[in-house]
């Protein structure tokens, strides 16, 4: 029915009404209000994505084995430095930034529930062997822009840490390695080793020998132009798709690239947050290739979500898709996370 849902023109208002009046008489219960203030809800059905190897523990808690290996989480307020590599326009570094600060925001008023607060509530479940939740409080202690791509348009898992050396080097970046996390941005036209075929975004610590100093860092690239259909799903969807009915959503601030981005950067903060040097929360066997808190649950936005259906979500009056609201004002799509309580994915905006 949400196709239906057209505003800007009273002709398009008038067509609406009628056809609510005629969905109400099938009885459809999301049909019953036109409160034009209040989001629509709806449960949007997409194909599968293509990197969706985690699918198998979909909605089925007895496959997977979380378990806790004795290493740290962060339970300390978390510092955030943001390294902003190759091109980035300052409305970009406002979005990504107003995600990060609103993972603390819970006044009400400034971000109403659903909120990215909220969501974060599943993350600081996680505890480490003393007993210590992860922490609730996260802000930006530092950002360094790298303008000139120091190391290049191409990065790989190696030489990102080269990027990290370079800008911990810089004056008012500190390496602060009791609180602090680094945030790798790459711009658009910067291309990862495995980026799009692998991985939309990881996370992994740096090495003594190159940075001086064991550092939990994540990396996230703005896929906008390479492969947003991998890794900025389910605002773009992959050609073939063309025809079978499912659409890309409308991204919930007119950024494809970024939009796509921050629901990566809510993965890996997660990860890292959970599993900071690999030795914290994980299922599976293989340290190397562990299976997350954030990877259980990708794909999943809402209640219902699984087998094809991202679950429900929310649609704005200009038909923007999203789940989480933030501070002033923002909307984001963000996935819902693994919560050790419920042993389930967990998001604020569930609807049971
Ligand atoms: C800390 O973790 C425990 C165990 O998951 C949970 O019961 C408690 O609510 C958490 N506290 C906070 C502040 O998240």
């Amino acid at each position: 029915m949400s196709s239906f849902v057209m505003y800007g023109t009273l002709l398009n208002l008038f067509l609406l009404l009628i056809v609510l009046q005629f969905g109400s008489n099938n009885g459809s219960p999301t049909q019953q209000t036109l409160d034009l203030q209040n989001p629509n809800f709806f449960n949007p059905k997409l194909p599968p994505r293509t990197l969706s190897s985690n699918k198998k523990f979909e909605g089925s808690s007895d496959l997977v084995n979380l378990r806790y290996h004795m290493g740290p989480v962060l339970s300390s307020p978390i510092n955030i430095y943001l390294i902003w590599y190759g091109k980035w326009a300052p409305s970009q570094q406002l979005l990504i930034k107003d995600f990060l600060l609103s993972v603390s925001t819970f006044n009400h008023r400034a971000a109403p529930s659903p909120s990215v607060a909220e969501w974060w509530s599943t993350v600081s479940l996680y505890t480490d062997q003393t007993g210590a939740n992860i922490s609730r409080s996260v802000l930006i202690a530092g950002e360094y822009s790298d303008r000139k791509y120091s190391q290049g348009t191409h990065l790989t898992r190696l030489s990102i840490q080269d990027v990290i050396a370079e800008a911990v080097k810089s004056k008012p970046f500190t390496v602060d390695h009791k609180k602090g996390i680094y945030l790798v941005l790459t711009s658009v036209d910067v291309t990862m080793q495995d980026f799009c075929r692998a991985v939309c975004g990881f996370h992994y610590f740096t090495f003594a020998s190159k940075v001086g100093y064991t550092l939990p860092y994540a990396w996230v690239g703005n896929s906008g132009k390479q492969c947003p259909e991998v890794c900025a799903y389910p605002f773009a969807v992959p050609g073939y798709m063309g025809g079978s009915g499912a659409a890309a959503l409308k991204s919930p601030n007119g950024d494809v690239g970024v939009d796509g981005m921050i629901s990566v950067i809510g993965h890996e903060l997660a990860e890292l947050s959970s599993n900071p040097l690999v030795n914290a929360w994980y299922a599976g066997e293989d340290p190397v290739a562990p299976t997350e808190i954030g990877d259980l649950c990708e794909g999943l936005y809402g209640t219902g979500g699984g087998g094809g259906y991202m679950g429900q979500v929310m649609k704005d009056r200009d038909g923007r898709t999203y789940n989480l609201n933030g501070r002033r004002g923002r909307k984001f799509l963000v996935q819902w996370i693994w919560s050790p309580i419920l042993k389930a994915c967990a998001g604020p905006n569930a609807m049971d």
